[in-house]
């Protein structure tokens, strides 16, 4: 049995609220879907979900920024319909949030990211792939049934980029997603301790001290070799070499970083909407519209890179300002309840992306822990604008917050 002891030492409390979510469907908010990730995951697959860079500090203000913003509410106003859907950069979606990429999805649940795109299609909205992802950028469009958007990373030199760019608009990607804020990957200190690196590493001496935590996840250990063992990155082909191995990651991360200068060809080459991930100041908006950005994405990527920058929340109102309606401005980083998504829609953000909120559903249970998480933000958010007296998401705005 669980048991409470986190804050009396030897307590025989017990947990009976994690005792009570056993499955998805019991999952009452994002938190109870993260415990049953906790679960299911080895500590080295749930931590690379959950941590962030440093200290996290930035990790942790993404989601107290929102915590602390109030809403002034119009009461004896609310309608029994509340609008839901908006546009972004001229697609339809039926919720003002969007699947952010998250990485390396297929270590959460066999075929990861061609789940987490049938579902964001399934529940009308878009996904965005990473670069790091384990299946083929092809595969993952065709498991959507609504649009998708891919993410690059300059990994493997700008030849890799460029077939990596010219496949994705040949399978119909709709936008491109260039993050800036990778020039080196943050220090994600839980992943150095539980062996992050040893474990991809093939050297069965250096794996063995990590293996137990693996061991320890049965369930999880039977999906992984179901679905191939250690992934490869088939979105990352080396000209002469083939797909990139795990182990090479860090190494080519570092030799990866994007600068304005490269935003030139990356456009010559997509020659579609393009999409600049990773800005919190007016500065970077700027350079970004400059760039040709068609949207920008206020974000901070979770918290796992720059530790003690703003949290996103905190971002918004600057970055808004600064591109006065030249651009979409989306915003991701600490959105875990359907009050967060109206909060950041008030301050001017055209959506949102959700990333941890739904890698906990995935690695929970697949399909069905992520369904969870879009219903607990879809009626979160209804009920947030029934209560605020707003029936469209389109007619929040700043007088909606304190
Ligand atoms: C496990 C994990 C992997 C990620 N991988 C990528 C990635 O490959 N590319 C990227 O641009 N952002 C990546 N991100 C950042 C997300 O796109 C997004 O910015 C972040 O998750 C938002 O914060 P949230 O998790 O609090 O919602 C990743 C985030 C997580 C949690």
């Amino acid at each position: 049995m669980e048991r409470v002891g986190s804050s009396s030492a030897g307590s025989d409390r017990v947990n009976f609220k994690f005792l009570a979510v056993r499955s998805p469907q019991r999952a009452v908010n994002i938190e109870d879907l993260r415990e049953l990730a906790r679960r299911r995951l080895p500590r080295v697959v749930f931590d690379y979900i959950d941590g962030g860079s440093g200290a996290e500090f930035t990790m942790r203000e993404n989601c107290r920024a929102f915590e602390r913003a109030i809403f002034r509410p119009r009461n004896a106003v609310a309608a029994m319909e509340c609008a839901l859907g908006t546009t972004v950069l001229g697609t339809p979606v039926d919720l003002p949030f969007l699947f952010a990429p998250v990485g390396s999805s297929r270590m959460f649940w066999p075929r990861g990211e061609c789940v987490a795109a049938s579902v964001a299609g399934a529940a009308g909205t878009i996904y965005t792939l990473s670069t790091l992802s384990g299946c083929a950028l092809e595969e993952v469009k065709a498991a959507s049934s609504r649009p998708v958007w891919y993410q690059l990373y300059l990994l493997g030199g700008r030849d890799a980029a460029l077939d990596a760019i010219t496949r994705a608009r040949a399978a119909g990607y709709s936008a491109l997603v260039v993050t800036i804020d990778t020039a080196v990957a943050g220090q994600r200190e839980r992943d150095v301790r539980n062996g992050g690196s040893e474990l991809v590493s093939g050297d069965p001496l250096k794996m063995a001290p990590f293996v137990p935590q693996l061991l320890a996840r049965p369930r999880w250990l039977f999906d992984f070799f179901r679905d191939g063992g250690l992934m490869k990155f088939p979105n990352v082909v080396i000209p002469g070499e083939g797909p990139m191995a795990y182990e090479d990651i860090a190494g080519a991360l570092e030799r990866s970083t994007v600068s304005w200068d490269d935003m030139g060809w990356i456009r010559d080459a997509w020659r579609g909407p393009l999409v600049i991930k990773g800005v919190l100041t007016a500065d970077d908006a700027r350079r970004s519209l400059d760039a040709g950005a068609d949207a920008i994405v206020v974000s901070n990527h979770g918290g796992r890179q720059l530790d003690y920058c703003a949290a996103t929340f905190q971002a918004l109102p600057e970055v808004v300002e600064a591109v006065a309606g030249r651009a979409e401005v989306l915003l991701d980083g600490g959105v875990r309840r359907g009050s967060d998504v109206a909060k950041a829609l008030c301050l001017g953000a055209r959506a949102v992306l959700i990333g941890r909120a739904y890698a906990y559903g995935l690695g929970a249970a697949g399909a069905a822990g992520m369904m969870r998480a879009v219903e607990i933000l879809r009626a979160d958010l209804v009920r947030t604008l029934r209560l605020l007296g707003c029936n469209d998401v389109a007619a929040l705005d700043r007088s909606y917050v304190q």
